[in-house]
């Protein structure tokens, strides 16, 4: 090690309970499309994670996994609610855990925009001709018969039961991540989504105990994160990712956000992972997005609420990543594509930033030979 080192605030590890991440820098949940129908993940979901485990990440999310068959987006989604599942997905987590990362989970029911094409297929509702192909539709769920998008399924109005039995298969699938091995569990509660269209008053027209005014919307989001944290060990970290912004008008608002974190944080939530938009068409990723575009909201929602926050959305750049840590914006650093154009991502910007000139955080394997290469050069000049 050489006295270069630097302290980099991007780098300094974090407790969570009783958990620690060796940094700040996340693997954000990114759909693969890619399981056999049966939900269970392939040598693809293996090979995917671990590879970017080994990228020196502090957590490496999985895809979002659905709690239920009829809460899977796609037919090529993942889940966790038979045990062949959590049988299958053993391997990641010990895989992840393997390389020094913490192993989460994502935890999803679709909602409105179940029951859909895979986005290479079109990202439509599914209809008669992909059931000829065997990917027949099922029907969907919310709160409200309201479509996500015009010419989508409409999906059948939750009644109360079936509400509450959701809210508890939210809590078995939590406990299930648990008996996988994961050691983060990140509920989905963004992007329009079930949890999501509970929350914004375009998606939820209930006139029951679950919609009308803010607690109303709020009474399934909050149900679920008590379900799910009595279920999952409390040594270990929930994470809640939000849509913070509807950006739609009528719609769920920032300081919304505000209140709803501030109800998370006392049922047991330690962070809120915070994304946004997706309830109808134009989502998180559509074009005209400037890099760090949610930045402000993980900002706002850890100075008003105290609880700690992860930033996500077009963070691509050491520098930038970690500012946003060391100017107190945001506790964790989610890294969504880039990761997927590098998944080395987190040990480049530990050499970067000066952390790790020397390789000493790479795997040996990789890191031994960089070294003598960049000292070669420095010799060469
Ligand atoms: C291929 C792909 C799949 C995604 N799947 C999920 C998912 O399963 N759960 C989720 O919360 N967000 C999902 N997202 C959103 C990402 O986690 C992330 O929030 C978004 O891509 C913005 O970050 P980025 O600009 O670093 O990619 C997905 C994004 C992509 C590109």
């Amino acid at each position: 090690m050489t006295d270069t080192r630097k302290d980099v605030p991007l780098f300094t590890p974090i407790k969570s309970r009783g958990v620690t991440a060796k940094n700040r820098i996340v693997i954000s949940p990114m759909q693969q499309y890619s399981a056999g129908n049966d939900g269970k993940p392939t040598s693809w979901h293996l090979s995917h994670l671990e590879k970017l485990a080994i990228g020196g990440a502090g957590i490496v999310f999985t895809e979002a996994l659905a709690i239920e068959e009829q809460g899977r987006a796609t037919h090529a989604d993942l889940g966790i609610w038979n045990d062949a599942q959590v049988e299958a997905l053993k391997p990641i987590a010990e895989a992840i855990s393997r390389h020094g990362a913490l192993a989460g989970a994502q935890l999803i029911h679709a909602g409105r925009k179940a029951s859909v094409q895979v986005p290479w297929d079109g990202y439509q509702s599914l209809n008669a001709e992909n059931a000829a192909r065997g990917l027949a539709p099922w029907p969907t769920v919310a709160p409200s018969a309201i479509p996500a998008n015009p010419g989508w399924q409409v999906p059948k109005a939750l009644t109360i039961d079936e509400i509450r039995r959701l809210r508890d298969a939210y809590g078995i699938a939590a406990r299930r991540a648990a008996q996988a091995g994961f050691q983060a569990l990140n509920v989905h509660g963004a992007h329009g989504y079930l949890i999501h269209s509970f929350l914004s008053p375009l998606a939820n027209h209930r006139t029951d105990e679950y919609g009308g005014d803010i607690q109303g919307r709020m009474r399934f989001p909050l149900e679920v994160a008590e379900a799910v944290r009595a279920e999952w060990p409390s040594n270990l970290p929930i994470f809640y990712r939000l849509s913070c912004i509807d950006d739609l008008d009528g719609g769920w608002t920032l300081d919304d956000t505000v209140v709803l974190s501030r109800e998370l944080g006392a049922r047991g939530i330690d962070v809120i992972d915070c994304s946004s938009r997706g309830l109808a068409e134009r989502g998180t990723l559509s074009p005209g997005r400037e890099p760090g575009f949610q930045v402000p909201f993980a900002e706002r929602v850890r100075k008003d609420t105290g609880l700690s926050t992860m930033a996500v959305g077009l963070i691509t750049k050491a520098d930038f990543a970690n500012d946003i840590v060391a100017s107190d914006r945001a506790d964790y650093v989610a890294i969504g594509r880039e990761s997927l154009i590098n998944p080395h991502w987190p040990l480049h910007a530990a050499v970067e930033l000066g952390f790790d000139p020397d390789y000493q955080t790479w795997p040996q394997p990789y890191g031994w030979w960089l070294l003598r290469r960049d000292r070669a050069a420095a010799r060469g000049r």
